[in-house]
């Protein structure tokens, strides 16, 4: 089946079309609000200033943080329409409201060109919802902002992996399109999963390993090396035997490690050493110990300079490389070593000529906050769990809609 792309939308005709589009703009936000990374804010700009130059009448749906079905000013996306506006040179209005009154007024005041952010989708609790009948209510109340000749164009690559109403429900009750992030984003992954050159070489880091447990599986059957660190290599370690004292730990996924090593061990490349700190902060005391050398009560927040050495080693040789997960708290620079050292040995291969693709919304914030050079990777994705689904072999429900 065909998907059906902007350019189709566009070859069709947009002037005076409410054209509703589910973008990503789930950025990461500091205490006081500002935006810290604004990459899937960027990556979004080519498909909603295409529209705005074809004379579209622009929605845009998007999450931010999960507010699990409430109102909570937290999640506003104000600090996005604030971003828009200057990224796009246009003022951006942000509806105070998803669909009511405010959202309504609003979408019939669009002129043509003009762009709408509605706040947060989540704030409703029927776009999350597992009854199918709940996200159709909303479904089509956001529909409903399109008026006649609506057009729908998922641009939101992030969340194709969620069966939400704004993602998969609405795409079932417009004409649908993929917009350009998401062409794109799947041409590339589709390079990785269907033909990748070898040796084939994953990275995984971040927080749990049981989140990432089916990857490791899928990916340790198709991958020639799979390199774990991060806070979900502790669980690894602990299924060794080792004590990892307070570093993050899942008791309960040590035995599924266990048979993971058992099975593909000889695939799986482990740290050998770790910075172990007194206590998770930017200025806790800390120092580089071999593994079974974290003292007493402290916890390991990074992995040490021999892992880097060891992980570059494996990746020098690699032709095709994915990484999702930054080895360490690199937003405390004293434990941003690992992630650095590992991106920059990713650079090094994708300069012999290795394809490196960055998936995700935490590594890509890394590379971007650590000032490494984007450039240096073949691809950064702007999708987490969507890209390592699409990886793993997963339907991404929100593409497959997209082919009906
Ligand atoms: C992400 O940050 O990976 C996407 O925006 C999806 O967010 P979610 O995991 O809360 O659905």
């Amino acid at each position: 089946m065909t998907v059906k792309s902007l350019q189709d939308l566009l070859n069709e005709g947009v002037e005076g079309r409410h054209v509703l589009v589910r973008s990503d703009f789930n950025v990461p936000l500091n205490d006081a609000r500002e935006i810290t990374d604004a990459g899937r804010i960027n990556a979004s700009l080519p498909t909603i200033k295409a529209l705005v130059e074809g004379g579209a009448r622009v929605i845009l749906m998007a999450h931010l943080g999960r507010p699990k079905g409430e109102v909570n000013e937290k999640f506003s996306l104000a600090p996005v329409a604030e971003a828009l506006s200057e990224a796009l040179g246009q003022y951006v209005a942000l509806a105070g409201d998803v669909v009511g009154e405010d959202a309504h007024e609003r979408a019939n005041g669009l002129n043509d060109g003009d762009v709408l952010l509605l706040e947060n989708v989540r704030f409703d609790p029927r776009e999350t919802s597992k009854d199918e009948a709940e996200r159709g209510e909303f479904a089509d109340q956001l529909v409903a902002l399109a008026a006649e000749n609506g057009a729908f164009v998922s641009d939101g690559f992030g969340v194709v992996h969620r069966a939400q109403a704004s993602v998969y429900d609405v795409a079932k009750r417009l004409p649908h399109y993929a917009g350009t992030l998401v062409q794109k984003e799947i041409d590339v992954l589709k390079k990785v999963v269907e033909n990748p050159e070898r040796p084939y070489v994953v990275v995984l880091g971040g927080a749990k390993v049981s989140d990432k447990l089916g990857v490791i599986e899928a990916l340790a059957a198709k991958a020639d090396k799979l390199i774990i660190g991060g806070g979900m290599c502790y669980t690894f370690l602990a299924a060794q035997g080792i004590n990892v004292q307070k570093s993050l730990l899942q008791e309960e996924q040590i035995d599924k490690c266990k048979e993971l090593l058992a099975t593909y061990g000889d695939k799986l490349v482990l740290p050998v050493d770790l910075i172990a700190a007194t206590e998770f902060g930017a200025d806790a005391e800390n120092k580089v110990v071999e593994l079974d050398g974290i003292p007493e009560g402290w916890m390991s927040l990074d992995v040490g300079p021999k892992t880097v050495e060891k992980f570059a080693g494996v990746l020098k040789t690699a032709k095709t490389v994915f990484w999702n997960g930054p080895m360490g708290v690199f937003e405390f620079e004293a434990f941003s070593k690992g992630t650095r050292g590992v991106a920059e040995a990713i650079i090094e291969a994708t300069a012999n000529g290795a394809f490196s693709v960055v998936g995700g919304g935490d590594s890509a914030a890394a590379v971007r906050l650590l000032g490494l050079d984007e450039e240096g990777f073949s691809h950064i994705s702007t999708g987490g769990g969507a890209s390592l689904e699409y990886l793993e072999g997963k339907e991404l429900p929100g593409v497959k809609v997209l082919e009906s």
